[in-house]
């Protein structure tokens, strides 16, 4: 449980239950290096993503520019270092699509299981709604445990799962699709 949940100057600070302070703000590009390295620890342990390549700077500057206006990135920070980050991606360039937007969520492998992806989430529903998104999906593996117990637990619900959908180290794996509305839709 979370002892103390504050908003603060755009910001967002919460204690998790190790006592840690954990700080939710806004992505510098400074911070894409740490992020970078969180990405290819998930990358890496294949629970993920179906990215098998890990990112390389020049992939994170192309990713970093296709993250601005309403697609924002938030990193969770402890004593000054980034532990986790999360992002709103572009779900499709179809006008019809601008109410939805898809997430990502990393958290560093030494800090998984401290709550701090759900911090990481709960700050983005926020700037998804203040972004005037109405609705958050995203693609998710059945067997991605940690993801499906942080998603269902705050709110998300089943779509459906595509059957050997996406090809990851010579096998074809099951994707999940999940949503969430986080403010009256049209
Ligand atoms: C998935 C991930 C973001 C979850 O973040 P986290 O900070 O570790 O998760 P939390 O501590 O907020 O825990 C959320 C829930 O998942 C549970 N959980 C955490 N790790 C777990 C694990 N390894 N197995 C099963 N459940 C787990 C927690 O108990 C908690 O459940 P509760 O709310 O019922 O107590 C993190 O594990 C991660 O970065 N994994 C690698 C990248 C990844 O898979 N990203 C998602 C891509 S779809």
């Amino acid at each position: 449980m979370l002892n103390a949940w504050k908003n603060f100057g755009g910001g967002l600070e919460a204690v998790d239950e190790t006592g840690g302070n954990i700080v939710v703000r806004p992505a510098r590009a400074e911070d894409l290096n740490d992020i970078r390295d969180i990405y290819n620890q998930g990358i890496t342990d294949r629970i993920a993503t179906l990215d098998s390549d890990l990112k390389t700077p020049p992939d994170m500057d192309t990713w970093w520019t296709a993250h601005g206006g309403r697609y924002t990135v938030s990193v969770a920070v402890h004593e000054a270092a980034v532990v986790g980050w999360s992002s709103l991606n572009p779900y499709s360039q179809r006008p019809a699509y601008r109410g939805v937007a898809e997430l990502s969520v990393y958290v560093d492998r030494a800090w998984r299981g401290r709550h701090i992806g759900r911090i990481l989430l709960r700050e983005l529903e926020g700037e998804a709604r203040r972004n005037g998104f109405y609705k958050i999906v995203l693609f998710t593996f059945p067997h991605n445990q940690a993801g499906q117990r942080l998603y269902r637990g705050v709110g998300y619900r089943e779509v459906g799962t595509f059957y050997r959908q996406g090809y990851l180290d010579g096998r074809y794996v099951d994707v999940m699709a999940m949503e969430k509305f986080i403010a009256d839709g049209p």
